[in-house]
C-alpha cells in the first residue's frame, strides 16, 4: 500500500516511528495519534497503537501479548545471521510462559534484592569521581557521567574487569544497536556477526569453568543458580543462556539508565525553578529521592515504546483485536494520560502517583533492573543536587537516531562548584 492510501491515523501512528523530528520532541506527534483515541486500529498493518495508560498496561499484563515474535528477523522481514540469531534467542526477554519463567527466574536468583542494596556505596564513589574529573568548568555530561556511570556498574556486578572489560563494551554495543531498533546496515550486521561469534567463543567454557572455581560478581552466581525443572530436576543456564542473559543485563541497563541521566537533568533545568528547588533540599530522604527517579522516569520515558503480537484474541479497551495483531505500546504516551496523571506534562517530584508509570513496562517482563535503575537515579540527582549552579549550557540538543531508546548523545553543562 502507498503513502497516499494510508488513512489519516496511519500516518499519524507512522510519523512518530519514521519522521526525524519525533527523537528531537515526540510528544506533539503522540497528541496528535491520539486524537483518533487510546486504542487506535490501523487494519492496513494489522496492527493496533495504544496510548492509555490504562489500555497499555492491560496488554503488557495479558498472558497472550507476546514478545519476541520478530527475534529472527532484521528490520526488512529478512532472518537474522546465525549467530546472532543464537545470541539473541535465549534472551529471556524473547520468551513467554514457563521458558520465561525459567529464565527470569535463573537470573533472579542470582540478581538479589541484596546484591542490588550493595552496589550503593559503588555508585556512589563513581560518581562522585566522575564529577570530580569533571571539574567545575563547562562538560559533556553524556560523555562524563551518563555513559560511563551504567556501563561500569554492571560491569562490576557481573565480575567483567580488567582486560575483557573492554572487549565487552565493544561487543554489547553492536548488540544495543540491534535491541534498540537501528536499522541494521549490512555493515552493522556483519559487525555483530562477527563480534557475536567472539562472544560465544569467550563464553563456550566460561560457564564450567565457573562453576567449578567460581569468581566473585554476578556472572559465577549465574553460572551457579539452579531451580529444579518441570520434572523436579536440577536446571542450569546452559553456557548459551548464560551468555546472552548476561548480555542482556549490560545492554538493556545501559543505554536506558544514561538516557535518564542525561534527559533527566535536562528537563530539571528546562522547567522554571526546579533545579533550585532541588538544590534545596539536597539530602531528600529517600522516600522522596525515590519518587524524584520515578517522576524522572514517568516524564522522560527512557524507552518509550515497545510491542507485543496477540497469541489469542484479546479485548484492547473496548474492542476485541484477532490472534495475530501487532500492538504498537506507547509507554511514553501512557506516561503523560492526563487520566491518570494530573498535569502530565509538568515535572513534579512530589507527585504522589509517580511510581505508577510504565517506564519499566508491565506484567512478566517488567524491567527486571528497575531496582539498580532506581537506585542509580536516586544516588545521582542526589550527587548532581549539591551543584546549585549546574546549568545547561545550549539550547540545541544532539539526539540518538532511535525513538525506541530516546536519549542525548551530547549535553554541555557548567556544573559549578560542589556545594
Ligand atoms: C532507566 C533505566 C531502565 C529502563 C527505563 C528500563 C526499561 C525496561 C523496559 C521497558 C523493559 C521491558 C521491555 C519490553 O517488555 O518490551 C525492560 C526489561 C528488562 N530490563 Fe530494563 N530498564 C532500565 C534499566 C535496566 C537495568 C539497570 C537492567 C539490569 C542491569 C535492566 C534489565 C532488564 C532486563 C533483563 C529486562 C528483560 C526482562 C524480561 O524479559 O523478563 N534494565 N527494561
Amino acid at each position: 500500500m502507498t503513502a497516499t492510501q494510508l488513512s489519516q491515523a496511519a500516518l499519524d501512528i507512522q510519523a512518530i516511528y519514521q519522521s526525524p523530528e519525533a527523537v528531537q520532541n515526540p510528544y506533539p506527534l503522540y497528541e496528535r495519534a491520539r486524537q483518533h483515541g487510546e486504542v487506535v486500529t490501523v487494519p492496513e498493518w494489522n496492527a493496533v497503537a495504544v496510548f492509555g495508560h490504562e489500555e497499555v498496561s492491560a496488554v503488557l499484563r495479558s498472558p497472550a501479548a507476546l514478545s519476541g515474535q520478530f527475534v529472527g528477523q532484521d528490520d526488512t522481514g529478512s532472518p537474522l545471521p546465525s549467530e546472532t540469531l543464537k545470541l539473541l534467542e535465549p534472551m529471556m526477554l524473547f520468551h513467554n510462559g514457563p521458558s520465561h519463567a525459567r529464565l527470569r527466574g535463573l537470573v533472579n536468583a542470582a540478581f538479589t534484592p541484596r546484591v542490588v542494596a550493595e552496589q550503593e556505596l559503588l555508585v556512589r564513589e563513581l560518581t562522585r569521581e566522575l564529577l570530580a574529573a569533571a571539574g567545575p568548568g563547562r562538560f559533556d555530561l553524556i560523555e562524563g557521567l551518563a555513559t560511563p556511570l551504567p556501563v561500569s556498574v554492571i560491569s562490576r556486578m557481573l565480575g567483567l574487569s580488567g582486560t575483557d572489560d573492554g572487549k565487552f563494551r565493544r561487543w554489547t554495543h553492536s548488540v544495543a544497536e540491534l535491541l534498540g531498533g537501528v536499522n541494521a546496515s549490512p555493515e552493522l550486521s556483519e559487525q555483530i556477526e562477527s563480534d557475536a561469534r567472539e562472544m560465544r567463543d569467550y563464553f563456550r567454557d566460561l560457564a564450567s569453568e565457573l562453576r567449578a572455581a567460581p569468581q566473585p560478581g554476578l556472572l559465577s552466581a549465574l553460572a551457579a543458580v539452579s531451580m529444579p525443572d518441570e520434572e523436579g530436576q536440577d536446571a542450569q543456564l546452559s553456557s548459551d543462556e548464560l551468555l546472552a542473559n548476561a548480555v542482556l543485563l549490560l545492554v538493556a541497563g545501559h543505554e536506558t539508565t544514561s538516557n535518564l541521566i542525561g534527559r533527566g537533568v535536562l528537563a530539571l533545568s528546562e522547567q522554571a525553578g526546579a533545579w533550585a528547588e532541588l538544590c534545596a533540599a539536597p539530602e531528600l530522604p529517600a522516600s522522596l529521592a525515590t519518587n524524584l527517579a520515578d517522576e524522572l522516569l514517568r516524564f522522560t520515558s527512557p524507552v518509550q515504546l515497545t510491542g507485543r503480537v496477540l497469541g489469542a484474541p484479546t479485548d484492547i479497551g473496548a474492542q476485541t483485536f484477532a490472534a495475530g495483531t501487532h500492538t504498537m505500546l506507547l509507554l511514553a504516551a501512557a506516561n503523560r494520560d492526563p487520566r491518570t496523571f494530573a498535569a502530565p506534562d509538568q515535572l513534579d517530584w512530589q507527585r504522589p502517583n509517580a511510581a505508577r508509570h510504565l517506564a519499566f513496562a508491565s506484567g512478566p517482563h517488567y524491567c527486571l533492573g528497575a531496582s539498580l535503575a532506581r537506585l542509580e537515579a536516586r544516588v545521582v540527582f542526589g550527587e548532581l543536587a549539591r551543584y546549585p549552579q549546574l546549568c545547561v549550557l545550549e539550547q540545541a540538543h544532539e539526539y540518538r537516531p532511535n525513538i525506541t531508546l530516546r536519549g542525548l548523545t551530547r549535553l554541555e553543562v557548567e556544573l559549578g562548584e560542589r556545594g
